[in-house]
């Protein structure tokens, strides 16, 4: 039997469905790229907004016309969508058979019997405890040099905006001894970069008989699986983002000198709306830490522009503190009301359509110009580089990125794809920094 499987949205998403794929292949399912050849589809779905919904609809039309070839073939809608929607999709799409949400992975197997049998099969329960722990990752669409794998599940903080709690239901840690071996198989496969995900990283928190363990401590024990295995980690949350954490990743070198921080408004009294449980001046002072700690680190973030009762004095507080921080890269998005979360039951979605777009255009226009910025201070500077692949313009360059998580690319010399090298930046792009490898 062959399974098609696509991914949309984070990369929690990536991780979950090689979780699925896994689970699939332990029933007999072998993964294939052509739609055509599938005997089920499934799709890990996304609904941080409104358009990653819209988008996994127009997927279905085409999914659609590949059922009309093969009348056999089993659709099946999975992740945060299936939690959302439920029974809707199966009603509203008329092709879906199959709606799982993110907790029920494990019943993929039994629930596609049920299909087989002509049902329609619905599970959408959250779990307090899954974390799919025991389960390897089937790690099929990779560069063979860097995964990712899941140190938590869910979230608890309940941001106003945000439709992540109801659909992947509460925080919880996944046992640290199932992550280091998941890392020390990675290095055994020859992998040299390992991404620690969780929507708060900073929550993680593990307990049995012989202790507690914070995020901090972990990270620590991962960093110490091979110093020739580089640990990134995503998402910090700035309420949460402890000096220990940056401590950690200053005593090792293998720990990438990135922070991926989302901020969403630089504005006191819009923080407070979101409910995102800190002011622009505690998020200053983590920012201030992290620079203190870690001179060299790249600092990443999220911006919603146009949340409910944002004003132009907001809006400008936000690019001012994107002007002091001075980020190297950053997500830029609408604010796109999610039904259920707090600010659609609360608030009023009350900034126009027009003004929405203004305003993302001028934080856009900001941060390219901050990017910019950021890339032109690395010239002249010489990286180690992780080789990830070959140029996509052409085959005799490679790119890989720094610890700082920009990405380079240069001539390949002798060097191959998994590689550490020097690499001294020559110039650069608004979107790359260009190099080329020194003798060692
Ligand atoms: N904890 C995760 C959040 C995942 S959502 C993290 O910090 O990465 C990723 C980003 O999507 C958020 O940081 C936010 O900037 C954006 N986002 C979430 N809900 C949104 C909404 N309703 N409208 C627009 N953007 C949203
Ligand atoms: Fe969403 Fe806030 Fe959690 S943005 S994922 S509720 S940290």
């Amino acid at each position: 039997m062959k399974l098609y499987i696509e991914t949309y949205g984070c990369q929690m998403n990536v991780a979950d469905s090689e979780v699925v794929v896994s689970v699939m292949k332990d029933h007999g399912y072998m993964r294939t790229e052509d739609i055509h050849e599938a005997d089920v589809i499934l799709v890990n779905t996304c609904s941080i907004r409104e358009n990653a919904e819209t988008r996994v609809w127009g997927r279905l039309d085409v999914f659609r016309l590949a059922r009309k070839k093969n009348p056999e073939l089993i659709i099946g809608v999975i992740g945060c969508m299936a939690e959302r929607l439920k029974q809707k999709l199966i009603e509203e799409s008329k092709i879906v058979d199959l709606v799982v949400g993110p907790d029920a992975y494990r019943e993929l197997p039994s629930m596609l019997v049920e299909v087989e049998q002509g049902k329609k099969s619905i599970n959408v329960k959250l779990s307090k405890e899954e974390n799919y722990e025991d389960i390897l990752p089937v790690r099929y669409d990779t560069n063979g040099v860097s995964a990712f794998v899941s140190i938590m599940r869910g979230c608890d903080n309940m941001c106003a905006f945000c439709v992540v709690p109801f659909t992947r239901g509460r925080e919880r840690s996944r046992s640290p001894q199932t992550i280091l071996r998941e890392a020390q198989e990675l290095v055994d496969s020859n992998y040299k970069e390992v991404t620690l995900l969780g929507q708060n990283v900073d929550k993680y928190a593990w307990k049995d008989k012989t202790g507690t363990l914070s995020f901090a401590g972990l990270l620590e024990k991962v960093a110490q699986t091979n110093p020739l295995l580089r640990v990134r980690f995503s998402t910090s949350y700035p309420h949460d983002m402890t000096d220990e954490v940056l401590e950690v990743m200053a005593k090792y070198d293998n720990i990438c000198k990135s922070i991926h921080l989302p901020v969403q408004s630089g504005s006191t009294k819009m923080l407070e709306l979101m409910k995102r449980g800190y002011t622009r001046e505690w998020y200053m002072d983590r920012i201030r830490s992290i620079k203190k700690y870690l001179p060299e680190c790249s600092i990443s973030t999220d911006i919603i522009t146009g949340f409910c009762d944002e004003t132009e004095e907001d809006h400008k507080e936000t690019l001012s503190l994107m002007e002091w921080v001075k980020y190297d890269f950053a997500f830029m998005f609408k604010y796109s009301e999610r039904p259920d979360t707090f600010a659609a039951r609360k608030y009023k979605d009350n900034i126009g359509e027009e003004i929405k777009t203004r305003r993302l255009s001028e934080i856009i226009s900001l941060q390219n110009k901050l990017s910019a910025e950021s890339k032109k201070q690395d010239v002249g500077k010489t990286y180690e580089v992780l080789i990830e692949g070959t140029s996509k313009k052409s085959k005799e360059f490679l790119f890989g990125r720094n610890s700082q998580n920009k990405v380079i690319v240069f001539p390949k010399e002798s060097a191959v794809i998994g590689d550490y090298v020097k690499v001294k930046i020559m110039r650069s792009t608004s979107a790359t920094l260009i190099g080329e490898i020194q003798d060692v």
